[in-house]
């Protein structure tokens, strides 16, 4: 089912999320598939729980080809959950991003590069990654609405956020 995403400015959005507890659970079944619904149907490339109102530190993310991202290298379908990042090296990259709780807007955000990532998925099974690049910043982007953040807290130079159709015009990107 698609469900309505919270936007910023709600309150749910700035709190920090749980753990969750129990995994392989029909509950859990159910939630998941409401979040790949609504991130299909809006072509996002990550959702959050909390995005839907569900506090839980699980995330979604995957992009194949997607016409938000045009440019971005394919990223594999992932259920994370309770998931811990540990950058590798210092490096940080500048990259636009966009939020389906921040509809029609891009900023600027610096991300680590490199990193480690490190979760379960639906059935407990654990998962151990490296990414880097667009992957990594897709990772770091669901996972800070974990703990309440969203990415114009992260901007740096707020004069490198705007909306998509002025940064970007004749652009074939979505509304979002
Ligand atoms: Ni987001």
């Amino acid at each position: 089912m698609i469900r309505e995403v919270l936007r910023m400015g709600d309150p749910r959005l700035l709190q920090r999320s749980e753990p969750l507890q129990r995994f392989g659970t029909p509950e859990l079944a159910a939630l998941l598939q409401d979040m790949r619904d609504t991130m299909a149907a809006l072509n996002g490339a990550g959702l959050a729980a909390p995005q839907i109102g569900v506090p839980l530190r699980v995330v979604i993310f995957g992009v194949e080809h997607n016409p938000r991202y045009p440019d971005a290298e394919a990223v594999p379908f992932t259920v994370l959950c309770n998931p811990e990042l540990t950058p590798l090296g210092t490096e940080l990259e500048e990259g636009w991003e966009g939020c389906l709780s921040v509809p029609g807007m891009r900023g600027l955000v610096p991300r680590h590069m490199h990193l480690r990532y490190t979760g379960f998925d639906q059935h407990g099974n654990r998962i151990e990654r490296e990414a880097s690049g667009f992957h990594a910043r897709v990772v770091q982007h669901e996972c800070d609405h974990l703990d309440g953040i969203l990415y114009p807290m992260r901007i740096r130079d707020l004069r490198q956020f705007g909306f998509t159709a002025v940064l970007f015009p004749g652009e074939e990107v979505a509304d979002d």
